[in-house]
């Protein structure tokens, strides 16, 4: 995935990145001496061990050995996966991915994003049409919605006929085909004959982050089976990816402060008849790990409103658990519960606008939610009850990553059974998570210290040195770990002489050399005097040139014994022995 994205892309972000900026707006960091430092939030501490440096653009924490570049801080902290990392950076710095490079961007899904709006002004034109619309507007007027709001969500009709879609946009094999890529038509096996997906059904275009049409809902009008029909998976479309309503919500309000998170299509576009226009809902999936970041990358404040069936309070759970491990001190979750029977849609055409906003800033904290749901089958006026109950949370609150709310947590955990936070930390002995615990197996410290880990280690830190070693191409004759990545560090660096340490690690970011990069940034006692530095690097350096003469001295020699050498290798072996190469 990473490759398409341009390294020279990478780079450009990362230079004109302040890692201490995008740091310190989530931590707020202190100035140490030559670095800025704070308490890890990657794991628990009472002193700072988290230091970031603001010359290599690279964090480390001594505490957990957690380490790396902006992108690297990213993924850690905002829990986004490389491609939105970068694009968060690089949206800051008003670029863009280049666009082959973004993960919608399968080859020739560009006409597939065409062909899907050309079908959703297709289904919005039939919805216009009285003779083919015609029941689909009556019934979207009996569920209170207007033209307006039908426009903005993009509202279409696909009619009664098998081949309306087919006819209209198939005009060629190729175009046929593509018609079958994104779903929109079926190709019966036995025949091969194609027909329209939908049919006689109200359209719901639904449409990804930049606004494009990926894939459609249909609802039945009035009663039928199944009563939504929706987009199969296409190489455009993932469901689990996508949360309906949230480009429009963004369009509707650029600085969103809350999104509110509801069950269906119906609920998202009856809120926005009421000019509550901040809701999004999961395509029938279960709300997941991913739609909860992206959530997150717009607004701090999210809060779910499930149906009020068992269902609904089921998802709600569900929901809880996923965001468990996501939520900080500066994120707020919260829920709202609906009467048994009541969704989103329902209840604000009840109560209109102003109650339903009321409730929604009443919704319970998600701390709260969790407390009270797992003290349901617990007795807490009992020491045994509290203590199964202790037990129970305890599961959930390992769950949380964030050290500082987790101490607040603990300490509200604590009020409920009468526990000091001393008493109950002890009783619980979750002070890391698993995620510090499975890093520290995994950034194991290379051990001895070697010409060649001095000299990548010193380079890594120090990318500078780079000019101390014009000559590369000696690097391929020395046959031992790292000869090839100190090869390519040099080139790279030869190329580009201002790449910052964190810059330069991210050209091996998903490879094996990435972690023993990252190990050796950190290891900041090589350098113990400034001055020095060029003097061990040249020395190091030195010490491999000297490695790579035994090589083929030894080489020679024995080619000699065997009779076997060339003019120009004898020649080559009296230097060598004269030292005067
Ligand atoms: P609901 O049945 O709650 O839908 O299903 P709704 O949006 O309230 O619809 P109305 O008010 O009856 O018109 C919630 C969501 O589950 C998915 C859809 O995404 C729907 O919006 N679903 C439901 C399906 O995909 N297929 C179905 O047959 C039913
Ligand atoms: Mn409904």
């Amino acid at each position: 995935m990473k490759g398409r994205i341009p390294q020279a892309f990478l780079d450009d972000v990362l230079a004109r990145t302040d890692l201490v900026e995008i740091i310190d707006s989530r931590v707020p960091l202190k100035k140490s001496g030559q670095n800025f430092s704070a308490c890890c939030p990657f794991h628990n501490e009472k002193t700072p061990s988290f230091n970031v440096n603001q010359d290599k653009q690279f964090f480390h924490c001594f505490g957990c050995g957690i380490s790396g570049n902006a992108i690297s801080f990213l993924m850690e902290y905002d829990r986004l996966d490389f491609l939105d990392a970068v694009d968060d950076l690089a949206s800051k710095l008003g670029l863009e991915i280049p666009r082959d490079a973004s993960k919608a961007e399968v080859p020739g899904s560009a006409d597939l994003y065409d062909l899907m709006a050309e079908a959703s002004q297709y289904y919005q034109q039939l919805l216009r049409k009285k003779s083919d619309g015609g029941k689909a507007i009556a019934y979207l007027q009996k569920r209170g919605l207007s033209g307006e709001v039908a426009r903005d969500f993009g509202l279409g009709y696909a009619s009664e006929k098998w081949d309306g879609l087919l006819n209209f946009l198939g005009g060629s094999p190729d175009r046929q085909q593509k018609l079958i890529d994104t779903g929109m038509i079926i190709k019966k096996p036995d025949t091969g004959k194609c027909y329209d997906r939908f049919r006689d059904r109200v359209m719901f275009p639904i449409r990804d982050k930049r606004g494009k049409v990926v894939a459609f809902g249909g609802r039945v009008i009035d009663q039928g089976e199944p009563k939504y029909l929706n987009s199969p998976e296409t190489p455009i479309f993932h469901k689990g990816r996508e949360l309906y309503g949230l480009f429009e919500a963004r369009q509707a309000n650029r600085k969103l402060q809350n999104i509110l998170i509801v069950e269906g299509y119906m609920d998202v576009v009856a809120l926005a008849q009421f000019d509550i226009r901040n809701a999004v809902a999961t395509l029938g999936t279960a709300t997941n790990e991913y739609h909860l970041q992206q959530l997150f990358r717009v607004v701090n404040d999210l809060i779910f409103c499930f149906d009020g069936d068992k269902a609904g309070s089921a998802a709600a759970w569900k929901a809880l658990e996923i965001a468990l491990p996501l939520i900080r001190g500066d994120r707020l979750v919260r829920f709202m519960f609906l009467d048994d029977g009541e969704d989103p849609d329902t209840l604000v055409r009840a109560i209109g606008k102003e109650a339903f906003v009321d409730l929604q800033t009443q919704a319970m904290p998600l701390s709260q939610f969790m407390f009270e749901h797992l003290a349901k089958d617990s007795n807490l006026a009992t020491a045994d009850g509290r203590s199964s109950y202790v037990a129970r949370v305890k599961k959930y609150l390992e769950k949380v990553t964030d050290p500082v709310l987790r101490e607040l947590l603990i300490t509200e955990l604590g009020e409920r059974v009468h526990l000091s936070t001393e008493q109950l930390s002890n009783a619980m002995d979750i002070t890391q998570t698993s995620a510090v615990r499975s890093r520290k197996i995994h950034s194991g410290k290379p051990k001895t210290m070697t010409p060649m880990r001095m000299v990548i280690g010193l380079l890594v830190q120090q990318p500078k040195l780079a000019e101390q070693v014009a000559d590369t191409d000696w690097l391929e004759f020395l046959n031992q770990p790292g000869a090839a990545l100190l090869k390519s560090m040099l080139e790279m660096l030869h190329k580009s002489p201002h790449l910052t340490t964190g810059a330069l690690i991210e050209n091996w970011r998903g490879q094996d050399e990435h972690q023993q990069l990252m190990t050796l940034a950190s290891w900041e006692h090589l350098i113990v005097e400034q001055d020095k530095v060029v003097v061990m690097f040249c020395d190091a350096i030195e010490k491999l040139f000297i490695e790579i003469r035994h090589l083929r001295l030894s080489d020679l020699i024995s080619k000699k014994k065997q009779n076997c050498l060339t003019e120009k290798e004898q020649l080559e072996l009296k230097q060598l022995l004269s030292g005067s190469i």
